[in-house]
């Protein structure tokens, strides 16, 4: 690890603590919809694997009082003071996940956005954690496929590596607008991605 990896680790950890973010993630999700634009105004948001919360934070900052954020996590995660932040601790690879979360919904509604930062514990064993990373990706798109409005956006976590593609090719038959992005706060050494899809094709 060079000095520029603890430099970087430092900058995000530091400035997470200094502006109250509950993860360095926080800043990951900021330049995502800085260029994209997939969480606005008033939105219902789906965060899947939200702990310790970063991602609810900002999104927070951008639906406002009038949106609703549903933070799902196979780990507790600690509440929040707003009333439109609803967290559901179960794991997002079971089988009735979609019911779970559409039970936290009002009147049934269709979300506009789904995010998954969702990621397995890191083995090191490089095969194994970007398959287990890729079978997550592809329940997170599951879930977006059953809870998406047409006009809904989708940010997924991925690790590089030879299952990708596939999965790209996945989301592309759901969505017309597929694009990957590396942010400036995702390590440069870590192998992570976020695929971002929008406009589904229904
Ligand atoms: C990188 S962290 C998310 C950070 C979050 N975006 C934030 O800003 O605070 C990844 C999370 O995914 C969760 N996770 C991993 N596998 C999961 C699963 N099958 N179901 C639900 N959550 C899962 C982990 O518990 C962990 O909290």
């Amino acid at each position: 690890m060079g000095k520029g990896y603890h430099n970087r680790m430092d900058y995000y950890y530091r400035k997470a603590k200094v502006e109250g973010y509950r993860s360095r993630a926080a800043y990951k999700l900021k330049e995502i919809n800085k260029k994209y634009n997939v969480i606005r105004k008033g939105d219902i948001v789906v965060d899947l694997g939200a702990a310790p919360g970063g991602w609810i934070q900002v999104s927070r900052e951008i639906v406002g009082d009038k949106g609703l954020i549903i933070g799902v996590d196979i780990n507790q995660i600690e509440r929040f003071p707003w009333n439109n932040v609803i967290t559901i601790q179960a794991d997002i690879t079971e089988e009735n996940i979609v019911e779970i979360i559409r039970e936290a919904i009002p009147n049934g509604s269709m979300v506009d956005v789904v995010l998954s930062d969702a990621a397995p514990k890191i083995s090191g064993i490089w095969d194994t954690d970007h398959a287990r990373q890729i079978f997550i990706a592809e329940n997170a798109l599951k879930i977006a496929k059953e809870l998406l409005k047409p006009d809904g956006r989708c940010v997924i976590k991925v690790f590089q590596g030879p299952l990708l593609n596939d999965f790209i090719d996945k989301v592309k038959r759901e969505f017309m607008e597929v694009k990957i992005f590396k942010p400036n706060a995702s390590r440069k050494e870590s192998s992570e991605v976020y695929v971002i899809a929008r406009k589904r094709k229904i």
